[in-house]
């Protein structure tokens, strides 16, 4: 079979990657939807924008939630709009797609994003691990006998697995990725400065003031935000100041660290002892995080590096694995291959 798409679906967004023309989209994963339409109004960037700024009987979904499918209609639908923008796949009546999947999701979300991609005109659909798609992407030699340690920072999931011999050593998640720290944000913001923010502000918030070591993060920045007053009920410009913001980070930066450990804790003797070589690299697009790197390598007691461009190291992975699938076999799934997940 041939592949001629990979797409790398996460929580927030969407990245897509074709035969010989490699990385081609990299796109909010959202859909906004009329009420009662099956098909959506508009997709990607612009409905993202449409968050906290819908009219009546107009929503904004996003087919993954915490990294997992959670609603395969949306996922269709998403595939469907990716499919059809796709120069591509114009040429070809039959394609294939290799689709890039947590290895936590249940096999029920995985058979639904099987067939999502399926119905939405692919003629075969396969899902591929997506940390071995980011290990590719980042460069890592996973083939080799010497362990890789792998950590991808996404929106809705963070996961760490260790490589060896092309297989997986050892692996751990969190169920939640950086978007957990947007809520804390607003939720601070509510509760101790009287301030309704919306989701893009305390993204923005999160981007300019969060650390990920609080002691060395400076403390005099403040930024003007605009946010609706709870007592006046109106907008109002209020500063926000760096500590909230650490504050908000640290509890999710703490876990991060926590489960990382726990992953090489796990490994066998000889692997954990080649970390202290090959280190471990960050990938996903909360790996640009402040100090993210330096934080995870004090904990793990080994170098610690963020990839070239994180934020597309699993599109790029996709990429080399539709142009060369054959290596990669035992980490899918789909219609014909045999399932070895671990
Ligand atoms: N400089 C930064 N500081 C903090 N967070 C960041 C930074 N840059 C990006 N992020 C966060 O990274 C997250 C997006 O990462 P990414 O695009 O890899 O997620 P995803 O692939 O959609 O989700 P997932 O893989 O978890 O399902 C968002 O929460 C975003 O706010
Ligand atoms: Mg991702």
């Amino acid at each position: 079979m041939r592949w001629d798409i990979g797409i790398d679906l996460g929580t927030q967004n969407v990245r897509v990657a074709e035969l010989k023309r490699g990385p081609v989209m990299d796109a909010p994963a959202a859909l906004a939807f009329r009420e009662g339409k099956m098909s959506p109004i508009c997709a990607g960037e612009i409905a993202q924008r449409l968050i906290g700024r819908t009219c009546e009987g107009v929503s904004v979904h996003y087919p993954l939630r915490d990294g997992v499918l959670e609603n395969n209609f949306y996922a269709e639908r998403l595939f469907h709009w990716i499919f059809q923008k796709s120069e591509g796949l114009k040429r070809h009546r039959h394609y294939g797609a290799i689709i890039a999947c947590q290895p936590f999701s249940r096999p029920v979300q995985r058979e639904a994003l099987l067939n999502a991609a399926l119905e939405a005109g692919a003629a075969e659909a396969m899902l591929v691990r997506s940390d071995v798609a980011s290990a590719l992407g980042a460069g890592l030699e996973i083939q080799g006998p010497e362990a890789r340690l792998l950590v991808d920072v996404g929106a809705g999931k963070i996961s760490a697995t260790l490589f060896t011999f092309g297989r997986v050593a050892a692996y751990g998640y969190l169920p939640y990725g950086l978007n957990r720290i947007d809520e804390r944000i607003q939720r601070i913001m509510r509760m101790d400065f009287g301030y309704r923010i919306g989701w893009s502000s305390a993204v923005e918030i999160k981007h300019t003031l969060g650390s990920a070591m609080p002691e060395k993060a400076p403390k005099d920045i403040i930024m003007h935000m605009t946010g609706i007053s709870m007592a006046e009920r109106l907008p109002m410009h209020f500063d926000v100041e760096t500590q909230p913001v650490l504050d908000a980070c640290e509890d999710v930066v703490k876990e991060i660290a926590r489960m990382c450990t726990a992953v090489v804790d796990s490994a066998p003797e000889e692997l954990s002892a080649d970390l202290n070589d090959s280190g471990a690299v960050l990938a996903g697009a909360g790996a640009s995080m402040t100090e993210l790197d330096r934080r995870l390598g004090q904990a793990l007691g080994i170098p610690c590096r963020v990839a070239d461009a994180p934020a597309t190291c699993a599109v790029r992975g996709l990429a080399r694995i539709i142009e060369d699938p054959k290596p990669w076999s035992a980490m899918m799934q789909g219609r014909q291959a045999r399932s070895v997940w671990r």
